[in-house]
């Protein structure tokens, strides 16, 4: 019997008072494709020119994102991870893209990007080397932030190898304030905590005020497992790490996987699910050129978006696990709530969850306007208070919903 009984609850973390960065961006989360997880650090465009690391690929993805929908739907930037640079700066010690592989140089792909109404992002290190072995920025950050102003670089995406965990805080704080100095606003995408947190508690407070988002855990692969850790990573660490979140400035649980080799349909929505409810950057990385349509038509879910996208820009977090069941919500503008219910047990069919309207919850008092949002859309109707809803969960799936409260003042 896979059968738990949960009441929605008024569990409220504390918001959180410090200033984001204040360089107008990342408002809402932010919305694009990275390179990295699903392309590395392929090199060999002799070997593999299609799927090489090169600006032929960025180009390509630019092109697909606008022809089929993924622009229209919010994905706005398309980012270049490691492995881009030549293994030398110029003769001015300004980091300059491969030759073989960016005969254009960046300037011109950030052109052919903007051309198609979309944004550039790049990556760079903040120490000695990056994680690939390519030049870092230490002692280099004001040149390489004022070469990517230059380039008309949009985003950027700053990693911690290859310097001591003590300096690193000093190391995302120069490049912040660096590239606040060329006047451009660029996109500030660090990984600050998750170089901390071996050693120490990362300050939240200082990290909001320097980046717009900012990873805390282990990089994505594309596999169920890997998923699963991030989640319970950050449900595990959710009191420290939710109540930073805002507009301005998130929480990265890195890229979104789906529509690549490792995860079911039904993982694939857990992903897509719990990515929104954690107001999460939804940076996918795959293959646009090639990718299933059923994964497809999930990542441009308009519902799911909006959830991810919602103006009031809270986080939500996890509110009960039991019985192989987790429960996530997260408040949304206009008197609502999104609620994830995952089934986190593999093996079997679908489960049901009984979902309690409980009278305390202000919400849906009298009644609530409650929508199904995955596996499939349905309008299930206007609930009163202490009405229970049984819903079915697909095993490591999500069935994702939203909740209106209709107020007696509403009528
Ligand atoms: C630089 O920082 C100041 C102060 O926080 C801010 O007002 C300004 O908009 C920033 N400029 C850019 C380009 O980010
Ligand atoms: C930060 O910038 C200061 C001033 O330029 C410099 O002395 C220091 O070494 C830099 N630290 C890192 C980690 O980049
Ligand atoms: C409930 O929500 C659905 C979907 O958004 C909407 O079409 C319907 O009009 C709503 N019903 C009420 C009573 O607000
Ligand atoms: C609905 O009720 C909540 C809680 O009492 C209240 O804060 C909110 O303003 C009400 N919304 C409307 C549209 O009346």
């Amino acid at each position: 019997m896979g059968r738990a009984a949960f009441v929605l609850g008024v569990v409220v973390l504390m918001r959180f008072v410090a200033e984001a960065l204040d360089n107008g961006l990342a408002l809402k989360p932010t919305m694009g494709w990275l390179h990295w997880e699903r392309f590395m650090c392929n090199t060999d465009c002799e070997a593999d020119p299609d799927n090489c690391i090169s600006e032929r690929l960025f180009m390509q993805m630019a092109d697909v994102m606008v022809k089929e929908g993924w622009k229209e739907a919010g994905y706005e930037y398309v980012c270049i991870d490691d492995c881009w640079p030549s293994k030398q700066r110029d003769a001015q010690g300004r980091l300059q893209a491969d030759p073989k592989r960016f005969p254009s140089g960046i300037k011109k792909l950030a052109d052919y990007v903007h051309s198609k109404g979309l944004k550039l992002g790049i990556y760079a290190d903040l120490g000695y080397q990056t994680c690939g072995k390519y030049p870092g920025s230490l002692g280099h950050h004001e040149i390489d932030a004022q070469t990517f102003a230059d380039w008309d670089v949009d985003l950027l995406k700053y990693d911690g190898c290859y310097l001591d965990w003590t300096l690193v805080g000093e190391g995302y704080k120069n490049m912040s304030r660096a590239l606040n100095k060329t006047g451009k606003s660029i996109l500030y995408s660090c990984e600050w905590p998750l170089y901390v947190w071996p050693y120490a508690k990362p300050d939240y407070t200082a990290i909001r005020e320097t980046c717009n988002h900012w990873r805390n855990y282990d990089d994505v692969s594309d596999s169920w497992s890997s998923i699963k850790s991030i989640l319970d990573w950050s449900a595990k660490h959710q009191d420290d790490i939710v109540p930073s979140a805002g507009p301005g400035g998130w929480n990265d649980p890195d890229m979104l996987v789906i529509g690549n080799f490792g995860l079911s349909h039904a993982q694939q929505e857990s992903q897509m699910a719990l990515w929104a409810i954690m107001a999460a950057p939804l940076i996918m990385s795959n293959d646009l050129r090639d990718i299933c349509p059923r994964s497809k038509a999930l990542l441009q879910n308009k519902r799911i978006i909006a959830i991810s996208q919602d103006p009031l820009g809270k986080q939500g977090y996890q509110t009960f696990k039991e019985n192989d069941f987790a429960v996530w919500e997260r408040q949304l503008s206009g008197d609502r709530h999104a609620i994830a219910v995952m089934n986190t047990q593999e093996i079997g069919g679908p489960r049901k969850f009984l979902l309690g309207v409980a009278p305390g919850w202000k919400l849906c008092n009298p009644k609530c306007n409650v929508t199904l949002i995955l596996p499939k859309y349905q309008e299930l109707g206007v609930v009163p208070v202490q009405t229970d809803l049984m819903l079915p969960v697909n095993p490591s799936g999500t069935t994702l919903l939203t909740f209106t409260s209709l107020n007696t003042s509403q009528n």
